[in-house]
């Protein structure tokens, strides 16, 4: 009697702990589909290929779900109608053996449902991966760096940092972006949910992707393999711009930097430093290729690859002292005195 309680007991507390285990996965779910701001959610895609990528994922879940449902049902039938009796002590269960058309079925079953998943899932990589860049499209080339993301555009002269700005396609005019995705030291991983899959940036390895929006707007992302202390802030942007605007856009980025009387002073401090010898600024002596391009550095929503805002005080806390703000990030701190500092950030407000 005794051990049939504890039978029982364990039987409630293995059914309430799934049961709790499935309100918490289902509320992580809801916010995944619901959430306002779930920008970063594969259920909502709003380009190619995130929207092919969408479809093979549901009809993948929608399979796994109906073989869950079943499996689960039969096993709770059974532990419900096969439970031990009072009286069961003596006597064996009836033993059964081989049935072929049983045997059949759940061999042969799997192995069909294993094709079609094979079949969709081939279907959508190949049309993904084999997609060529038509005359149109452009052309972008993003590097991953600890712990941020260089964009440049060979045929149009441009490079940006941390927000990839492409045209939106419209119905009379596709117009895609091929990335060409490397690295410049360790694995990262290139992925905007919304538009469409990971793609893994490897040193010494040069990957393509692409992606086709049409709907203007921004797009969050992130690094998506780990590549140390601060990949969790190795964000990026990609901004979708009308055709126009983007035109704009490309115009005021090739134009070399501005040159204000006004920041003089700054300029000097900027040049008497060694920020010189990580940053590049067009038209200017300023060429080095290790951080960021500072070129149009006002252009840009954020500062340290999404670590904060473009605004002057994250300009000034990240000029000051980059390790407050990016701890480990490879920006030294100047020591420089808050004069400095000042000088340093009214120059660059001047990069527009
Ligand atoms: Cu780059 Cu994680």
């Amino acid at each position: 009697m005794r051990r049939r309680l504890d039978r029982h007991n364990d039987l409630l507390r293995s059914l309430f702990a799934f049961a709790l285990v499935c309100v918490v996965f289902m509320g992580r779910v809801g916010t995944v589909f619901g959430d306002p701001d779930g920008v970063t959610s594969i259920f909502r895609p709003l380009a190619q290929p995130a929207q092919e990528i969408k479809e093979t994922s549901l009809l993948v879940l929608v399979i796994c779900a109906v073989i869950f449902l079943i499996m689960f049902g039969l096993l709770v039938y059974s532990l419900i109608r096969f439970r031990h009796r009072p009286g069961d002590e003596a006597s064996e269960p009836p033993q059964i053996y081989g049935s072929n058309q049983i045997e059949m079925a759940w061999t042969v079953l799997p192995i069909l449902i294993v094709f079609v998943l094979i079949l969709v899932t081939s279907r959508t990589i190949a049309d993904i991966q084999n997609r060529k860049a038509s005359p149109g499209a452009l052309q972008a080339t993003v590097t991953g760096h600890q712990w941020w993301w260089e964009i440049r555009y060979p045929e149009l002269g441009i490079v940006t940092a941390n927000e990839l700005h492409v045209p939106a396609s419209d119905q009379s005019r596709r117009r895609p972006t091929f990335l060409k995705l490397q690295s410049a030291d360790v694995a990262h991983s290139f992925w905007v949910p919304q538009l469409a899959g990971k793609t893994d940036l490897i040193p010494n390895r040069e990957n393509r992707m692409w992606i086709d929006p049409t709907q203007p707007g921004t797009y969050l992302g992130n690094c998506a393999e780990y590549c140390g202390t601060q990949h969790a802030r190795m964000l990026i942007r990609v901004i979708v711009h009308p055709p126009v605007e983007f035109e704009r856009w490309v115009t005021e980025q090739r134009r070399p930097a501005a040159e204000e009387p006004t920041a003089l002073e700054g300029r000097r401090v900027f040049f008497r430093n060694s920020c010189v010898n990580c940053h590049t600024i067009r038209g200017t002596s300023a060429q080095g290729a290790f951080g960021p391009d500072l070129t149009h550095l006002m252009s840009r929503q954020t500062l340290a690859s999404g670590a904060g805002l473009n605004t002057t005080e994250t300009l000034r806390a990240w000029v000051r002292d980059p390790q407050r703000l990016k701890i480990g990030c490879l920006m030294p701190n100047m020591q420089m005195t808050d004069t400095e500092v000042d000088q340093i950030v009214s120059y660059l407000q001047t990069l527009k």
